[in-house]
């Protein structure tokens, strides 16, 4: 499916939100509109070097819960995030978007690529659970603007309504 010619550091969000819903239409499945949304992102969006899923499932060591990869773009990545733990399980733990202008300085870090300069970490909330984070990663400091952070959440909403956990 063509969707963008180039990728964008301000691409149109209200065209994007669409996009998901029309990318997403007819499938209600975890697995297909996951992969199909890290793939819109990821070719989109200037300056990433991965984006995508991890979801909350049972924690493992007797953790309550633990965040797991799921579809992706990029590199293969930290497979298993317990809660609180990486700007991932913080997120995770907070309920709020946390955008990290420069990854080296948050404190627990987890550098799963080392090219990662700056991130951006949406929770996903169904029915009032934390059911995972939508996790984008860019090799340029400060690359996710308050712009980006308003934008990625309508996506992720977008997302949401149109997928069944
Ligand atoms: N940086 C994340 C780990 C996940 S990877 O970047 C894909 C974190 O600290 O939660």
């Amino acid at each position: 499916m063509h969707i963008n010619p180039e990728r964008s550091l301000h691409p149109d969000y209200d065209m994007l939100v669409r996009q998901v819903t029309s990318v997403l239409e007819g499938e209600r499945s975890l697995v297909a509109n996951a992969s199909q949304f890290s793939a819109l992102v990821f070719d989109t969006l200037a300056e990433l070097n991965w984006a995508g899923f991890y979801l909350t499932v049972p924690g493992k060591n007797g953790r309550d819960k633990d965040l797991l990869v799921g579809p992706f773009q990029g590199k293969p990545a930290c497979a298993r995030i317990p809660f609180g733990r990486g700007v991932c399980g913080t997120t995770a733990v907070e309920r709020k978007t946390i955008v990290v202008p420069d990854v080296h300085a948050f404190p627990g870090h987890i550098a799963c690529d080392s090219a990662s300069a700056s991130e951006i970490v949406i929770p996903l909330i169904k029915n009032g659970e934390v059911v995972g984070v939508f996790d984008i990663d860019s090799p340029i400091l400060n690359r996710f603007s308050e712009e980006d952070r308003a934008g990625l959440e309508r996506m992720v909403e977008a997302f949401l309504d149109a997928t069944d956990f």
